[in-house]
């Protein structure tokens, strides 16, 4: 399928049901399971429940509000993508999650203070109604934070048993006839893949044996998938990262993506590094530094979270700017990231880029970016659209990793050997044509020579 080639689809834009995908209908309330009643989720809840009032409008968010071109530019068929692809509706997302601490969604958000008081008052009766649940925690993951609301039991094959239990509760009690889960907790610890995460058979082992490798977030994801739910992280842990749960995803036929929703300083990076590719402007060194006061940047105080953060944040520049292909421009280029807890900016946070680029003839040049950005105020859309295209890919039976959703990602998850797409041009571009593929539009490749023969 090339170039926007003419098409007999209808002029409304809308597809007349030749999809390359049997999707599913969106019928029946949709459960969104959170581990993580904190900053992000509360505003992604209370956003919603704006939107539903008719108090907000949905802003950055592309399954709300961006349109998708079809066809040729002269056919004129740019129907919003909601209208394109058969996603849930915001009246049937229903809310559930988890929490060490008992806070309501409610008193969750008042302390994190990212919403203004008098816009959280009237929202407080839908926030209060959502009551975490019991968190499955080890202080060994998230070394800064404590609290009460935690499952005390055995093994974590018996903690993974009773998330089971809470999900066929959660669903029961909602009458809902799909659930996506999103982790939206605290960053854990960073570790690589052990011996235990192999295989799904080594993996179950180590949950009776209560292996000590096994994360907290990897044991929801495994209920998740267990329960028949998709599952996305929006953390940079490895969670889902790892052949045995990547082994259940694809026998279960479940969507899983991630990592590490892209907010703040890496959207930046990603916006403005495809920029000086595209000119094959040289790179001689990336200095970002970041201020941040809210729980999130107290946890990343711990150098074991930061490990993960880290790790996901540098990587994105060199898969962007191939040093190995560019060798002249990109070899060695000094690339730190800095994240400094401090308390009086709450979720305001303030990033710093120092970007030392050169031109022709070697002549260097500095790009500054100060933006004051608001971590959670961006994260929330993005969670908002990973729930709807989770459940719309479960519901076109997708399975395995979904690498088109990598455009909401600092480091999206990849087939096995195969390198991540970070330019978010070409993740956009990837997203829009998965949609197309779907529903048997022509994939645009903007050749456009037919509108000159
Ligand atoms: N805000 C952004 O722009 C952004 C961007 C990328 C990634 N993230 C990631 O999203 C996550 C959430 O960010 P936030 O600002 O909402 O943080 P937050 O600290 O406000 O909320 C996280 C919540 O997770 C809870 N938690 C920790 N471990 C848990 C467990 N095992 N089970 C259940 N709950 C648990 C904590 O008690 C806390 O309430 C973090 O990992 C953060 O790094 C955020």
């Amino acid at each position: 399928m090339l170039g926007g080639g003419s098409t007999s689809k209808e002029s409304n834009g809308l597809s007349s049901g030749n999809d390359n995908v049997k999707i599913a209908p969106a019928d029946g309330k949709l459960g969104v399971l959170i581990p993580g009643i904190g900053a992000v989720s509360t505003t992604f809840i209370a956003g919603v429940e704006a939107i539903k009032r008719g108090m907000a409008v949905p802003v950055g968010s592309l399954t709300q509000l961006a349109t998708i071109r079809l066809g040729k530019r002269t056919d004129n068929r740019t129907p919003m993508i909601k209208d394109f692809v058969p996603l849930a509706g915001l009246d049937d997302l229903v809310f559930g999650g988890w929490d060490i601490y008992e806070d309501t969604a409610y008193e969750a958000a008042a302390n994190a203070r990212v919403l203004e008081a008098p816009q959280l008052e009237k929202l407080r009766e839908p926030l209060s109604a959502i009551k975490p649940m019991k968190a499955v925690f080890d202080q060994e993951y998230v070394k800064r934070i404590n609290g009460p609301n935690v499952k005390e039991a055995g093994s974590k094959m018996d903690k993974a048993e009773m998330l089971l239990d809470d999900i066929r509760n959660f669903q029961e009690t909602n009458g809902v006839s799909r659930s996506v889960m999103i982790w939206c907790g605290s960053t854990e610890v960073f570790h690589r893949p052990a011996a235990v995460h192999q295989t799904l058979k080594d993996f179950e082992c180590g949950l009776m044996k209560n292996d000590p490798e096994i994360a907290p977030s990897q044991i929801y994801a495994y209920a998740a998938l267990k329960s028949g739910i998709p599952f996305a992280n929006g953390a940079p842990n490895l969670t889902t990262d790892m052949p045995a749960l990547l082994e259940l995803a694809r026998e279960r036929n479940i969507p899983v993506c991630g990592k590490d929703f892209k907010t703040g300083q890496t959207f930046m990076k990603t916006l403005i590094a495809p920029g000086l590719k595209a000119r094959m402007l040289g790179l001689s060194g990336w200095f970002s530094t970041n201020i941040l006061g809210n729980r999130d940047g107290e946890v990343l105080e711990d150098p074991g979270s930061f490990k993960s953060k880290e790790e996901t944040k540098l990587s994105v520049l060199d898969a962007i700017l191939q040093p190995k292909l560019h060798p002249e421009l990109y070899k060695d280029f000094y690339h730190a990231v800095r994240i400094n807890y401090y308390p009086p900016r709450g979720d305001s946070k303030e990033g710093w880029d120092n970007i030392d680029i050169f031109g022709w003839l070697g002549y260097p040049m500095q790009i500054k970016i100060d933006f004051l950005c608001r971590d959670s105020i961006l994260a929330a859309p993005l969670v908002l659209d990973l729930v709807l295209f989770m459940d719309l890919a479960q519901r076109s039976g997708m399975r395995g990793i979904q690498e088109w959703l990598s455009f909401y990602f600092k480091a999206p998850m990849t087939a096995p050997g195969l390198y991540p797409e970070h330019d978010i041009f070409i993740q956009l571009m990837k997203l829009k044509n998965t949609l197309r593929w779907m529903r048997g539009e022509d994939l645009i490749t903007h050749l456009g020579q037919e509108y000159y023969d």
